[in-house]
């Protein structure tokens, strides 16, 4: 079974298990750190079931937002679940093949997804081009224990295991994306969120 597969089978039973509860917590302390135009439009990576987006759009009453999920039953989920379809809109796709236009987005969303992609750089560098300047990423994520030294971690869960990054990997893998990091702040145990900002030139 690859990842996707695994993602399909998981979505439609996905918001009553554990984990989805853990990571609305992890939302809520996520949306402490962010601030937003009155207008904004964010992208959300790996969306899931959309309860990230769906919280942003309720926070904010005239944000819109789209989210993009590389598995077709999330999307689904998503798009049936939402009571905020004339705001947001789900798609289905790669996030290393998203074709979204040029500085887009005033905020970028990734909230325990970046853990699954084999390619961490490629993924910053589809996702550094389509914010605005003034726009920042919020990678949101679980990190290596502090004990273990290690600034890159692999663990066998889930099919093709996934990849734990520390503070420092993730500014050093920023600024080869043309990323600037702005701050690092532990939300929930050891979820860590990390906010960039695109490096001006
Ligand atoms: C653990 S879920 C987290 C969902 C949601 N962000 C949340 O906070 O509840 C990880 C999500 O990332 C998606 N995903 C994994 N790899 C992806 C990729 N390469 N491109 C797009 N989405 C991906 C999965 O389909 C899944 O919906």
């Amino acid at each position: 079974m690859d990842k996707r597969d695994f993602f399909d089978l998981w979505a439609p039973i996905y918001d009553a298990l554990l984990p989805s509860v853990f990571y609305q917590a992890v939302h809520i302390r996520l949306l402490e750190f962010v601030t937003l135009p009155l207008h904004a439009h964010v992208l959300d990576i790996g969306c899931g079931t959309g309860k990230l987006l769906n919280r942003v759009v309720q926070h904010w009453p005239m944000v819109t937002g789209t989210g993009l999920d590389f598995s077709p039953a999330m999307v689904t989920q998503a798009r049936q679940r939402t009571p905020y379809a004339d705001r947001l809109q789900f798609v289905e796709g790669n996030v290393t093949d998203a074709q979204f236009a040029f500085q887009t987005f005033d905020a970028v969303f990734c909230c325990i997804s970046f853990l699954h992609y084999p390619e961490p750089l490629a993924a910053l560098q589809a996702i550094a081009p389509v914010l605005k300047p003034s726009g920042h990423f919020y990678l949101v994520d679980f990190t290596p224990p502090p004990w273990s030294g290690q600034d890159i971690a692999h663990r066998g869960i889930s099919p093709a295991g996934v990849t734990f990054y520390s503070a420092a990997a993730r500014t050093t893998l920023g600024a080869q994306a043309g990323l600037r990091c702005d701050r690092h702040a532990y939300l929930l145990g050891p979820v860590m969120m990390t906010q960039f900002s695109p490096q001006l030139l």
